[in-house]
């Protein structure tokens, strides 16, 4: 078992192939209903893209990440931003909501993610994400562990992408009470080829391997991906599914 880097994040990278991540995240924000002068933490906000949204809402938005790279970003567009790591949040009781789109299937331990939202909310307060659920990019994660199994390496997946009820589980363990829990397939199409989407999110993956190997390798699972995920007219459409949910810390705790 090889243990690779960490992902890199490259703000201008990500912005050329992985915009529609945000585009893609108003249902959650309607989910979320944000108020204006309500206390937001938007936990893995990234460029912060959709923080900025939330503040045009007139919402007062912290956002953290633990690239360092997309919090420079972020705080380039004059947001509130934080380097930290979700599996260890350091807040207190102050937010009226934390918020979250496409970043907690990076974050192996949900129950440490949990625990830190559960202390970060005012009672009363509201827990509102989306991110990868039972399923997400499953032919991209066949074709990447096959690819690699033909090389004798293996690795564990860095996304965690639950089933619903283990979600649920998880969140009503912690006290939550769930409002809404969705798994919603979500086909998306990009906008250029899979190789762009390998380079920009597979990296666990391709820094398994020798750098003089890596792009013969995205090369054959971008191959082996052809006949599945991309069409006619050259369009290529992943079978992202999303976990969705509302959860609520209850005005008191029992
Ligand atoms: C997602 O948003 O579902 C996702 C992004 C990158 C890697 C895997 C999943």
């Amino acid at each position: 078992m090889t243990s690779p880097q960490t992902q890199q994040w490259n703000p201008e990278r990500y912005g050329e192939n992985a915009r529609f991540v945000s585009d893609l995240g108003m249902p959650v924000v309607e989910l979320l209903s944000p108020q204006p002068g309500e206390r937001i933490l938007d936990l893995g906000c990234g460029d912060g893209m959709l923080s900025l949204k939330l503040v045009d809402i007139g919402c007062k938005v912290v956002g953290v990440d633990s690239s360092a790279e997309m919090i420079k970003a972020a705080k380039s567009l004059g947001l509130d931003a934080y380097v930290m790591d979700g599996q260890s949040l350091s807040f207190e009781s102050e937010f009226n909501a934390v918020f979250s789109n496409a970043a907690l299937h990076w974050m192996k331990g949900p129950k440490q993610v949990i625990d830190g939202v559960w202390r970060a909310l005012r009672p009363g307060a509201r827990f509102v994400g989306e991110f990868g659920g039972y399923g997400n990019v499953a032919s991209i994660v066949t074709a990447l562990e096959s690819a690699l199994s033909m090389r004798s390496v293996t690795i564990s997946s860095p996304w965690y992408f639950p089933r619903l009820e283990e979600y649920r589980k998880l969140l009503e363990a912690r006290g939550f009470e769930v409002r809404t829990i969705d798994l919603i397939p979500r086909p998306t199409i990009l906008p250029g080829d899979v190789s762009s989407w390998l380079e920009t999110f597979a990296q666990y993956y391709t820094s398994a391997l020798p750098v003089k190997e890596r792009l013969v390798f995205i090369a054959e699972v971008a191959d082996a991906l052809r006949n599945v995920l991309c069409d006619a007219n050259g369009k290529w459409q992943v079978d992202y599914v999303r976990l969705r949910f509302s959860a609520i810390k209850p005005l008191t705790v029992t």
